[in-house]
């Protein structure tokens, strides 16, 4: 019997929990409430409201423009449809760097005015201090390093992150470091497989890789990409569920077709 078949509200605790229960966490990423009511009731776990709603929703270049104001709105737009899976809301670039007590101000507020049940912030030991003033007062904290999009010009781009022995140390490093700070999980992007496979041995949180291979406690994807709606660019590690966009092209197509020849709308479809 896994852990969350059949519970009502997933929870941060729930989540850790899975780890020890050796449950695999599906995660997905939802921006709107029709989308989230899918995804909801489809199963999975936990339905991350990702700051690439930027660039899926907003058709930016990346994520960094992104504000307070956009994440509240779309948070609360799933937070309206979601009712089972664990709501995690995704702090944009410049809401939580200042210093602990501004990201306690804009994490309560995802919190208190979108419903969101936990916050996740990029960054590793330099985030330390803001992951512990957050869970002092029962915040939960998802954590996320690798390749952390907000850093992408100092990161040199999109890359694969922990390649060199430095660099996987250091990654190594920071998991601990969190987990000792208090986040309840960790979302690992783009890492070598064996160096996210080593990092998820190494804490007691869970993991949910992206682009880091089978071996983390969970995967998350953005919907939009393995939906096959997002198609500007398929990085590798998508995996393609449906082709939705192509399906959406040839409804539209045969929706314009059908009016310009006059068989739209037929008598069933008048009153
Ligand atoms: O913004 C996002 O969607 C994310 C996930 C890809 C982890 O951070």
């Amino acid at each position: 019997m896994s852990i969350t078949s059949g519970k009502k509200k997933i929870t941060a605790p729930d989540i850790i929990s899975m780890k020890k229960d050796g449950e695999k966490i599906a995660m997905l990423t939802a921006y709107d409430a029709l989308m989230a009511g899918l995804v909801d009731q489809s199963g999975v776990d936990i339905i991350l409201v990702g700051d690439s709603a930027g660039m899926v929703m907003g058709g930016r270049e990346n994520t960094l423009s992104v504000t307070m104001e956009e994440m509240l709105h779309y948070t609360r737009a799933v937070h309206s449809a979601v009712k089972r899976a664990l709501l995690v809301a995704d702090m944009p670039f410049l809401s939580y760097q200042l210093n602990p007590e501004q990201a306690l101000k804009n994490a309560g507020r995802f919190l208190q005015e979108a419903g969101a049940e936990a916050v996740k912030i990029e960054g590793g030991a330099p985030m330390a201090d803001t992951v512990r003033r957050l869970v002092s007062v029962g915040i939960p904290v998802m954590g996320h390093l690798g390749l952390t999009p907000q850093s992408m010009h100092q990161l040199g781009g999109y890359k694969v992150q922990g390649r060199e022995s430095d660099k996987a140390e250091e990654l190594l490093r920071d998991a601990r470091i969190l987990q000792e700070a208090g986040v309840f999980s960790l979302v690992l992007e783009k890492v070598p497989a064996s160096l996210a496979r080593e990092i998820t041995g190494a804490v007691s949180i869970p993991t949910i890789g992206i682009g880091a291979g089978v071996h983390c406690d969970g995967q998350v994807l953005v919907t939009h990409d393995m939906l096959g709606l997002f198609r500007k660019f398929r990085p590798k590690f998508v995996r393609r569920y449906a082709e939705l966009g192509n399906a959406m092209e040839e409804a539209v197509k045969n929706y314009v077709s059908d009016v310009k020849s006059n068989t739209f709308p037929d008598d069933s479809e008048s009153y």
